[in-house]
């Protein structure tokens, strides 16, 4: 049986070689067909894990963040496969090998640039949703968690099990482990206790022979390369086990904002003087948009210091009066609260359960581009004023700047540790934000071009040689590979940017785990064979 299926493939793809171009329809159908005998024999059941265009969920799983209007999207998927068992992943992988089509590994589906669901080659979805399961071990002080899990769930999953016990990592609940521990995961905590990344102790990935590896049979190499080089260019990461945190029972927050009529230019360009300096377990996050000024009715600058104390509200006055004196912190500005429930804060969500934390799908968002830069020298005042009159030219809210300070932890660490390379010198990582609604082309160019010019103004006063950019907010203006040329050279480009010389670690890693560049996107790592 097992051996008549595998014969009727290599016919296939014998024919599909022969035929050259066959139409998607037909591909998808032997896709289709080649992972149903894949199942036959197994308690697989195809109709929960296999969706075709035909099915209704097909439309409602593709489209949970998309970041670009689908008009743009060159493909859709020939198939979305929801696994729930490993075997069916290496289904996937085999018939994919057999049929030429590529995989999209989605977590979260949060990809700045939508790889884990786009592609300009045949694909399908690997979807990994119902890999979600989470093990705390409160002794051990770890945690197992799968790859399909959001950061809500982990969070509220470790806050079920103790009081004291967290994980450092991003902000948004929705977003995915698998995509955002394996490139980095800057959170409200990381200048007390860094990356995500950093706490990786184990993980579980399958190779491209359809292999589950943990750490010691990995080798440190490929170890080492998903805890911020990203998972993509590797494998398909199953599971990562991580190492908690300890947090006092109560911190503290405030979200302090001043416009222009309060001084909020001064307080900026005095913001960098102190966020990288100050105590560690304090991170004092800042966003910049331009509103209505409450005062004359024009534009304005608005200033949010948006920010976590690990500590309660009489310790953190004191350091705020003495480093920061000029924002006038006072006591009424501060609220205590659990850890878990400051997650809620950060997220934007006011007095709900904390099973909002569970919550995979946020409504639909908007069409979004981002992009982010590294800031060593305190920019000017007459450049931050020239920054205003970029985010006055978009509507109000539209656009945003956010400023994440480094220092701390962050910079302990040397810039090879792991592939994430921004650690000592760096002040703040910023990160430029536009959203917009219209689907047309021309709103799409628009708010490209706009993103575009404020990066082009701001090169003179962030990072040089390379100009850093943080992997997790993936770029695609940084440059990618073209489709059957994955060379070095020109993969070195953005890859130099996001990772500095670990970028060249990362290619030798590529090259002796994945040769023949199965695993692979738009900006993958290559391997060095391909050159
Ligand atoms: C609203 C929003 C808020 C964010 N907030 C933060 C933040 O506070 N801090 C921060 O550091 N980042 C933040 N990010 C960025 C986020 O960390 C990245 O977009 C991250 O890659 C998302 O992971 P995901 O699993 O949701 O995405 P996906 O789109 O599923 O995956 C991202 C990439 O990883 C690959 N991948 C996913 N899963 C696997 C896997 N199991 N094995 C191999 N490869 C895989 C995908 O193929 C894709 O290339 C935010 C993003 C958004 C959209
Ligand atoms: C604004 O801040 C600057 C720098 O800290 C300070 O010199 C100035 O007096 C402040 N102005 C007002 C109106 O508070
Ligand atoms: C508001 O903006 C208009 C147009 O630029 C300008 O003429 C006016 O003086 C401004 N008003 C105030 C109070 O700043
Ligand atoms: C902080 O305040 C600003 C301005 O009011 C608001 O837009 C933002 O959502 C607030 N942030 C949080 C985390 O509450
Ligand atoms: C949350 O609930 C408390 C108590 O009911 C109330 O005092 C507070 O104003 C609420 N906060 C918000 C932001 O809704
Ligand atoms: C691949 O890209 C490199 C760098 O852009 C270029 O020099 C080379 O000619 C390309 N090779 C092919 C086969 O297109």
């Amino acid at each position: 049986m097992e051996s008549s299926g595998i014969t009727f493939l290599l016919l296939f793809f014998a024919n599909l070689l022969v035929l050259g171009a066959s139409s998607s329809q037909d591909h998808n159908k032997h896709f289709l067909q080649c992972l149903t005998e894949q199942f036959e024999g197994s308690n697989s059941d195809p109709s929960n894990v296999i969706y075709t265009p035909n099915d209704a969920a097909y439309e409602s799983l593709l489209i949970t963040q998309n970041r670009r209007p689908e008009s743009t999207f060159p493909l859709r998927p020939l198939l979305i496969i929801t696994p729930y068992y490993e075997r069916e992943i290496i289904a996937v992988i085999y018939c994919s090998k057999k049929l030429g089509t590529q995989i999209t590994v989605r977590s979260g589906g949060h990809d700045y640039e939508g790889l884990s669901y786009t592609s300009e080659v045949p694909f399908v979805i690997l979807d990994m949703r119902n890999f979600r399961s989470i093990s705390v071990n409160t002794k051990d002080r770890t945690a197992w968690v799968e790859v399909g899990a959001t950061l809500g769930q982990l969070y509220y999953t470790i806050a079920r099990h103790s009081k004291t016990l967290a994980f450092t990592a991003g902000v948004c609940p929705t977003v995915g482990v698998g995509g955002h521990i394996s490139g980095g995961g800057y959170g409200m905590m990381s200048r007390k206790h860094s990356l995500a990344a950093d706490h990786v102790i184990d993980a579980k990935v399958m190779n491209v022979d359809g292999q589950i590896l943990d750490r010691r049979s990995m080798g440190e190499d490929l170890f080492w390369a998903i805890r911020g080089g990203g998972g993509a260019s590797f494998g398909i990461v199953l599971a990562f086990k991580l190492e908690l945190i300890t947090i006092p029972e109560k911190v503290t927050v405030f979200n302090v904002s001043r416009t222009q009529e309060h001084n909020a230019t001064h307080l900026v360009h005095r913001w960098q003087y102190v966020a990288d300096k100050i105590d560690d377990n304090l991170l004092l996050r800042l966003f910049l948009r331009s509103v209505k000024s409450p005062v004359h009715g024009n534009r304005t600058i608005q200033a949010s210091f948006t920010s976590l104390y690990l500590g309660r509200v009489h310790h953190l006055l004191p350091i705020m009066q003495e480093k920061f004196p000029e924002l006038g912190l006072v006591e009424d500005d501060c609220t205590e609260m659990s850890w878990i429930e400051s997650i809620l804060y950060f997220a934007g969500v006011r007095n709900e359960s904390l099973d909002v934390l569970l919550d995979r799908n946020p409504a639909r968002r908007p069409y979004f581009k981002g992009k982010s830069d590294y800031v060593r020298q305190p920019i000017p005042i007459n450049a931050l004023n020239g920054i205003w009159k970029f985010l006055h030219e978009q509507p109000e809210i539209k656009a945003e700047l956010e400023a994440s300070p480094y220092g701390g932890v962050l910079s302990s660490y040397s810039k090879s540790e792991t592939p994430f390379p921004h650690r000592a010198g760096n002040i703040f990582m910023i990160h430029y934000g536009i959203a917009w609604n219209n689907p047309g082309k021309s709103e799409l160019e628009s708010h490209m071009n706009w993103i575009r010019r404020l990066y082009s103004y701001m090169a003179p006063y962030v990072s040089k040689n390379p100009r850093a950019v943080y992997f997790n907010y993936r770029d695609l203006d940084l440059g990618i590979n073209n489709e059957g040329n994955t060379s070095y050279k020109q993969a070195s480009v953005w890859g130099l940017k996001y990772f500095e010389n670990n970028f060249h670690r990362l290619v030798h890693v590529k090259t002796k785990v994945d040769p023949s560049n199965f695993f692979r996107n738009k900006q993958s790592i290559p391997p060095l064979l391909s050159e």
